[in-house]
């Protein structure tokens, strides 16, 4: 059995991903929060799946393009965190994160990645859409979810998926037609 998760946010600068770490740690939205959340580390008992889970921010305000090389590649599962009401944060998710990661990640080993919709407080109208069809392009997105660090709407989920995904993954561990 595994021994622990470890849980990686990245995304594009100021969509909440220190926000949403804070609003999970003391179940309440932070007014002010530092560029990188300190990693923390949550106890195997009060986990759901039971297995110590640490959660880790990313910044590029504070870290080296090195530095997140290093996270991405420790990393079992990524979260790439977007802002529902910022279209270009939706955009680098295609165009950055995922092959920032796929370049970070040995070829023959799946990191499941989970999207993350954060600031869903500020919109009327869902991203799924815009997201369903970038969900179907990419096997290593396992899920994905709109959440909202202000009012606390699924913030437990969205580290519950990340567990999940780590410890019940749904799709294949590698994907035979890239392993030429
Ligand atoms: P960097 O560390 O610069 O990469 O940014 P970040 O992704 O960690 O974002 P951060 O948590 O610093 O939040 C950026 C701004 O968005 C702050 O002003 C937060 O208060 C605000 N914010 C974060 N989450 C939410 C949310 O769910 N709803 C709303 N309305 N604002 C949010
Ligand atoms: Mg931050």
């Amino acid at each position: 059995m595994r021994k622990d998760v470890r849980i990686l946010l990245v995304g594009e600068p100021k969509v909440g991903k220190t926000s949403l770490i804070m609003s999970l740690v003391s179940e309440e939205f932070p007014q002010v929060v530092p560029y990188r959340a300190e990693e923390i580390t949550i106890p195997a008992d009060v986990t759901p799946e039971r297995v110590p889970t640490h959660i880790v921010d990313y910044s590029e305000a504070e870290q080296t393009d090195e530095q997140l090389s290093s996270e991405i590649s420790k990393a079992n599962v990524i979260c790439i965190v977007y802002a529902v009401n910022n279209k270009k944060s939706i955009e680098k998710v295609t165009s950055h994160w995922i092959p920032l990661i796929n370049d970070n990640t040995a070829k023959d080993s799946r990191v499941p990645v989970i999207l993350v919709g954060n600031k869903s407080d500020l919109v009327e109208h869902s991203s799924m859409e815009t997201i369903l069809p970038v969900m179907n392009q990419y096997t290593e997105i396992e899920t994905c979810v709109e959440c909202s660090a202000k009012n606390l709407k699924n913030i437990s989920e969205l580290f519950y998926y990340a567990q999940k995904a780590v410890l019940h993954p749904t799709g294949p561990l590698y994907c035979p037609e890239e392993k030429r």
